[in-house]
């Protein structure tokens, strides 16, 4: 096979910035999804509809700035916090604009101090309103207990929180975000009522030897943190598997170059530079380009209850290598996989 045409693929897990940070990477996911979920943890989180409209209109400004752009529709969230109203959520469902809101634990990950610190016992109203408006919760699924091994705080999300939560609402549409471990996966595969996940390209090219291959190495550093080879295998497994419950979402989250190469290092991999040729890799290496277009473009719109797109994408077999660095206005980005040779391509008309 040397050509691959697939439906165009959404990005249900994607954070775009905002200001000139946004003007630099918006058209990078453009030019390959035709939607992105984007993700509302700005400083300040976007924690009201009024907010993410605005911000949704930024987006939209800084789309205008690049020319010839296939069409791109940025598909709005809202970050739950403790104060969250029962109202707010049926005004975000209201305006047509925004999909679904995300859970971050206070603390797990960049950008969260305004996160949940108590979710069944401080946002029932919010979460009985999701339910009934059929919204999905977004979840960062990490425990942010010190006394957590930082390798195990998504398998003991899994039973503090996510059990509890699914018990409470059995109803409610979740999806568990960027997946990282076989217990997420197995988790998510056998578990009754409306649950999916993400998971994004690193966590299904790379385990966590490659943080720390000949020193540290800071773009392989993102949260949830890589994990051991074993659970590389069980998330290629599900992505490949064809089950409707897993799709993609690539949590491209870019950071400076020197906040990433510093001594407190920033959590986030820029993979939207290349993303579907990411992920093209994976479904090679294991066997199943077919079930590439399941996972990219049909699953996603499948669970979130919206229609598939209609138009294509198309990747090329050819030898090409991502490059060491991209302009991130007045920085530089380093790509996921910086310097490394894949054999798709996308073929952009
Ligand atoms: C994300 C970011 O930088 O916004 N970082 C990351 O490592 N994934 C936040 C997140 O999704 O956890
Ligand atoms: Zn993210």
């Amino acid at each position: 096979m040397t050509q691959l045409t697939i439906t165009r693929p959404d990005d249900w897990h994607l954070h775009l910035r905002d200001g000139a940070a946004l003007k630099a990477v918006v058209a990078d996911t453009a030019r390959q999804f035709a939607r992105a979920i984007i993700m509302p943890n700005l400083r300040p989180p976007v924690t009201t509809t009024e907010q993410a409209l605005a911000y949704r209109a930024r987006i939209e400004a800084a789309l205008r700035e690049h020319e010839g752009l296939p069409a791109f529709t940025p598909l709005m969230t809202l970050y739950l916090t403790d104060n969250t109203t029962a109202d707010e959520i049926v005004r975000a469902h209201e305006s047509g604009q925004v999909y679904a809101v995300k859970l971050y634990p206070a603390g797990a990950t960049t950008n969260s101090d305004a996160g949940v610190t108590d979710l069944l016992g401080k946002c029932t109203a919010a979460l009985e309103a999701l339910q009934r408006c059929g919204m999905p919760l977004l979840v960062h699924g990490e425990v942010t207990d010190p006394r957590i091994d930082v390798f195990d705080r998504e398998a003991v999300f899994v039973e503090r929180v996510m059990q509890p939560l699914r018990r409470a609402f059995p109803e409610l549409k979740v999806v568990f975000e960027h997946i990282t471990t076989k217990d997420g996966a197995e988790y998510v595969r056998d578990a009754e009522g409306p649950i999916a996940a993400t998971i994004t390209p690193q966590h299904l090219l790379y385990n966590r030897n490659a943080i720390f291959q000949g020193g540290v190495r800071p773009h392989w550093y993102c949260l949830p943190i890589l994990k051991r080879e074993t659970h590389r295998q069980a998330l290629v497994e599900a992505a490949t598997s064809g089950s409707p419950r897993f799709f993609l979402g690539t949590d491209s989250a870019p950071h400076a170059r020197g906040l990433k190469e510093h001594a407190c290092g920033c959590a986030g991999c820029y993979t939207a530079l290349h993303a579907m040729e990411l992920y093209a890799t994976v479904f090679e290496r294991a066997g199943c380009l077919d079930r590439l277009e399941g996972f990219a473009s049909l699953h996603g719109p499948d669970f979130y209850g919206l229609p598939r797109n209609t138009d294509t994408l198309t990747l090329r077999r050819e030898t090409f290598t991502i490059p060491d660095e991209v302009p991130y206005g007045d920085a530089t980005l380093v790509p996921l996989a910086a310097g490394e040779s894949l054999e798709w391509r996308v073929v952009h008309y």
